[in-house]
């Protein structure tokens, strides 16, 4: 049985599709905590409601990032968890947190990294012009929205498109590539080569193509 902890800071959708997966495709794997540095992010609520462990240490506690993050990762040590997954974590993490959970820290971003890393995304490849957007599922590494990409996303940039509708778009495959990714890793299924590359040891395809 291999252990979860998810952090969220907000309505926690993507947490919500993973734990979802989790219990219909009966994983041999346990989210032991849910943990928000937002004591009223609303996906607590939802995971309470499942009967999650939710722990919620408020960030504006304490003095600095280092402070804050120390206490973060002696919460999720409590657990010894297997991967730790960022599902909507909108917070900077300090390079000693992300090196104490190094290859087993898991994020999504909302946009086809190297582009569009930080804040905006959606509107930002609007405002480049771009003809496709997607998202990107990916180990941290201590350069913010970095790191080892697990699987990606891609969709159509249509006309008559706002931040909303391709948000909500993207949205829509997230809830579908991060489950994916995370039963990958737990089944142990996911290499890192050299270079920092990720292979599906069976050659699934890391990718997903939202057509029109
Ligand atoms: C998602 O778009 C995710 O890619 C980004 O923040 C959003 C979080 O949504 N990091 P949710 O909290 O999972 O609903």
């Amino acid at each position: 049985m291999k252990t979860i902890v998810m952090l969220i800071s907000g309505r926690g959708s993507n947490m919500q599709a993973i734990a979802t997966a989790l219990a219909a495709e009966r994983w041999p794997a346990r989210i032991a905590a849910v943990i928000s540095h937002r004591p009223h992010a609303g996906g607590l609520d939802w995971a309470r409601e499942q009967g999650l462990h939710t722990v919620v240490i408020d960030h504006t506690g304490f003095a600095n990032r280092e402070a804050f993050d120390a206490a973060l990762a002696a919460e999720i040590d409590r657990y010894d968890p297997d991967l730790v997954v960022l599902a909507g974590f909108m917070r900077i993490l300090t390079e000693g947190f992300v090196r104490h959970f190094e290859g087993r820290l898991m994020n999504i971003h909302p946009s086809l990294l190297p582009a569009f890393a930080g804040l905006h995304t959606h509107q930002r490849a609007l405002d480049a012009g771009c003809k496709v957007a997607g998202a990107t599922v990916h180990f941290v590494t201590p350069t913010l929205d970095h790191g080892p990409v697990v699987i990606q996303a891609a969709v159509p940039v249509l006309p008559g498109d706002d931040e909303a509708r391709l948000a909500a778009r993207v949205l829509a495959c997230e809830h579908v590539m991060y489950p994916r990714a995370v039963r990958w890793f737990l089944a142990d299924e996911l290499r890192l080569e050299p270079e920092g590359r990720v292979r599906h040891q069976h050659g699934e395809p890391q990718w997903l193509w939202a057509a029109p």
